[in-house]
C-alpha cells in the first residue's frame, strides 16, 4: 500500500481515538506517579500526599455493612445501547480497560439517578489469589474480582469535566464469584488478553461481548452510596451502585488476568485494589426488587444463568 495512504489512515485512527474521549483519571499521562505495590512513586496510603482528594471524607471503596443500610425504592434502571460490544482493550499498567465505539453511546438512566449517564469505560480490579481482589466488600467479605462500568452525566462534556461535580459519575460495580465453570461471556475478551500482557499496550478487538452480558441478571438489587474514584485523582464525584448479585468466573479465567504486568515488568498487575476507606457520616442505601422477567437483562436474548443468585 502507498505509504501516504497509510499515514492518512494512521492520522484518522489517531483522531478517532481522541474523539472517542479516552478516560484517564490522571493516569497514562507521562510519568506514572502512583501504583499499588511500589510500581509507582506513591502506594495507596501515600496517594493523598500527591493527590489531595484521596484524603477526603467521602472516599471509595468501602465495606458495606448490610445492617447499617437504609432500605430505599428507586425507579428501574434502564440500559440503552447495552448491546454494544467493547472494541478496544488496554492494559494501562493499573487495570484492564475496555472501551466501546462511542458513536452509539451506551447509556443508563433510572435506578434513582437524576438524568442520563453515558458510558465511558469498563475496567477491572482483581487479586493475586481468590481470597481478595474486589475493592468493595460486603459484610467484610471480599470477592476475587470487581468490574466497574463507568458512566458520566451526559450534561457534562466529558469525564474530565464530570469529575468536578458531585453527581458527575455513576459507576456500576459488578462483583465476581468463583465457580468451576468458565463464564462464557468473558471468553471473547480473555482471548485478547495475551496481546496486552505488557503495560501500556492496547488492541482493537473484533470478537467481543455485549456490555449487558456482563451485568448480573437481577440489576434491581444493589447498594447505593456517594463516594469517589478509587484511583487518583480520587475525585468525590461518584454515585456508586454495587450490585448485590455476583456474576461468575473460573479460577482459570482469573489466572489470565493475573498474567498481566504493571509498568515495572517484574511486578505483576494483581491486587490492583485500593484498601477500604472510612464510611464516616455517609448513608448507604439498599434497594431490592425481585427480578421481573420482562426487565431482566438479556431476558429477550437469553443471557440466562449469568448471575449466581443466593
Ligand atoms: C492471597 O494474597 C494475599 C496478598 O498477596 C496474601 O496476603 C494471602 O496470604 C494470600 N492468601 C492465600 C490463601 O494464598
Ligand atoms: C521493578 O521492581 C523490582 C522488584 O520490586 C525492583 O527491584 C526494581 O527496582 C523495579 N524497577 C524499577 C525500574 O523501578
Amino acid at each position: 500500500m502507498n505509504p501516504c495512504i497509510l499515514n492518512i489512515l494512521c492520522l484518522m485512527v489517531c483522531i478517532f481515538s481522541q474523539v472517542r474521549g479516552r478516560v484517564h483519571y490522571g493516569y497514562g499521562r507521562g510519568k506514572e506517579h502512583w501504583g499499588y505495590h511500589g510500581e509507582g512513586n506513591y502506594d495507596p496510603e501515600d496517594w493523598s500526599e500527591e493527590y489531595k482528594s484521596c484524603g477526603g471524607k467521602m472516599q471509595s471503596p468501602i465495606n458495606i455493612d448490610t445492617c447499617d443500610t437504609i432500605w430505599d425504592h428507586f425507579d428501574h434502571f434502564s440500559f440503552h445501547h447495552y448491546k454494544q460490544t467493547p472494541v478496544h482493550i488496554e492494559n494501562n499498567g493499573h487495570t484492564l480497560k475496555l472501551e466501546v465505539d462511542y458513536r452509539n453511546h451506551p447509556r443508563i438512566k433510572g435506578g434513582g439517578l437524576e438524568g442520563i449517564y453515558d458510558f465511558a469505560n469498563l475496567h477491572f480490579h482483581w487479586g493475586s489469589n481468590s481470597s481478595l481482589g474486589s475493592e468493595h466488600s460486603i459484610d467484610g467479605k471480599f470477592y476475587p474480582m470487581e468490574a466497574h462500568l463507568v458512566h458520566y452525566k451526559s450534561e457534562y462534556k466529558d469525564v474530565d469535566t464530570a469529575v468536578l461535580h458531585p453527581d458527575g459519575l455513576a459507576v456500576l460495580s459488578v462483583l465476581f464469584e468463583v465457580t468451576p465453570k468458565d463464564n462464557k461471556f468473558l471468553a471473547p475478551i480473555l482471548k485478547s488478553l495475551n496481546k496486552v500482557e505488557k503495560a501500556q499496550t492496547d488492541e482493537d478487538i473484533t470478537s467481543s461481548v455485549p456490555l449487558r452480558a456482563l451485568l448480573p441478571r437481577n440489576h434491581n438489587k444493589y447498594f447505593r452510596y456517594s463516594g469517589s474514584l478509587t484511583t487518583p485523582t480520587c475525585n468525590e464525584a461518584v454515585i456508586w451502585t454495587v450490585f448485590t448479585t455476583p456474576v461468575h468466573i473460573s479460577e482459570e479465567q482469573l489466572e489470565m488476568f493475573r498474567r498481566l504486568r504493571t509498568l515495572n515488568d517484574s511486578i505483576p498487575l494483581t491486587d490492583n485494589f485500593r484498601p477500604l476507606q472510612e464510611v464516616n457520616s455517609r448513608r448507604i442505601y439498599r434497594v431490592e426488587r425481585e427480578l421481573e422477567l420482562k426487565n431482566a437483562i438479556g431476558a429477550k436474548i437469553g443471557y440466562g444463568g449469568q448471575g449466581v443468585d443466593h
